[in-house]
């Protein structure tokens, strides 16, 4: 990972100088886990290919998931102060310069998505998978129904799941999809969609656990879901409810993974680092 995060410092280099520069730099460089970049590398190398292939895919998620977060912590969504150990984006520089940056983050991954890899339709195909897991059919639907879940005395487990399914699981989704299409490999794409899914799910109900069980130095952001009137599969279940239910779509997971003809060694190691973690 050492040589992605030299080719993520470097990204940017061609961009003018500028603030929103700055502040696009500042974030994407602030150290987050690059857990969706890991997932592309893993199915690339499971399937026997070099994971360098996608460094331009991850860069662009990385892109994306960086923005999804800077606009998450601003005052009128989550309004958080600290994100990926640093002051966030709109603390850090101000509320406008970190809108902009957002933007230009989201903007920027399309080029990277554009230009991928050596086969036009390949890219063409990942330019439409980008605007569909991160936009109003994906990562940004699941957005407005946080939003509006929030306060919401009536939200069910029914409503969360359907919330976090795009909130969450799209972008964890997309890395998986990006890699069986960089790899050639089209045909497994429905059954890495449902693995991303349940995925997103898990990854979900494990930052609400973290968020009630973990400290805001370890996580390395602010842990607001309390104050914000968050319902939470811990509100909705309780924590050892919820830990089952990790462990259950990790094992459905599982399940799917040996479905697949690869290195199955290869995810299986991500998702037991991914099931352990404590941030
Ligand atoms: C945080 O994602 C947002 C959620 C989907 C819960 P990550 O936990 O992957 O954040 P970084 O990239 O490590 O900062
Ligand atoms: C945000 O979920 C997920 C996205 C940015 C799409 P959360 O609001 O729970 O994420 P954290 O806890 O702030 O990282
Ligand atoms: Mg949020
Ligand atoms: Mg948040
Ligand atoms: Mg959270």
């Amino acid at each position: 990972m050492n040589d992605f995060e030299n080719a993520l410092t470097h990204c940017l280099d061609s961009l003018m100088d500028s603030k929103v520069k700055d502040a696009m730099l500042y974030s994407l460089c602030a150290g987050g886990k690059r857990i969706r970049p890991q997932l592309l590398f893993s199915v690339l190398r499971a399937y026997g290919c070099d994971e360098k292939i996608g460094y331009k895919a991850a860069i662009g998620i990385e892109m994306i998931h960086t923005y999804s977060l800077i606009h998450d912590d601003l005052p009128c969504m989550d309004n958080d102060d600290l994100r990926r150990g640093k002051p966030t984006c709109h603390i850090q520089f101000d509320e406008a310069t970190a809108m902009l940056a957002g933007d230009a983050l989201l903007t920027q991954a399309f080029l990277m998505a554009a230009s991928a890899c050596e086969d036009a339709s390949i890219n063409l195909q990942l330019v439409a998978l980008f605007a569909k897991m991160s936009g109003a059919d994906g990562m940004i639907y699941g957005q407005i129904c946080d939003l509006q879940n929030q306060d919401n005395p009536n939200a069910t487990m029914e409503s969360c799941l359907h919330t976090d399914h795009y909130k969450t699981g799209c972008l964890l989704t997309l890395p998986l999809l990006c890699g069986a299409l960089l790899s050639h490999h089209e045909t497994d794409l429905p059954i890495w969609e449902k693995i991303g899914y349940l995925l997103g799910e898990a990854f979900q109900i494990q930052d609400d656990i973290l968020d009630i069980e973990s400290n805001e130095e370890t996580m390395g952001k602010s842990l607001s879901d309390i104050q914000n009137n968050k319902v939470t599969y811990v509100s909705l279940l309780g924590i050892d409810q919820a830990k089952k239910r990790v462990e259950d779509l990790f094992e459905k997971m599982n399940a799917e993974i040996n479905k697949i003809d690869i290195d199955q060694q290869i995810i299986n190691e991500l998702m037991n680092k991914i099931y352990n973690r404590k941030h």
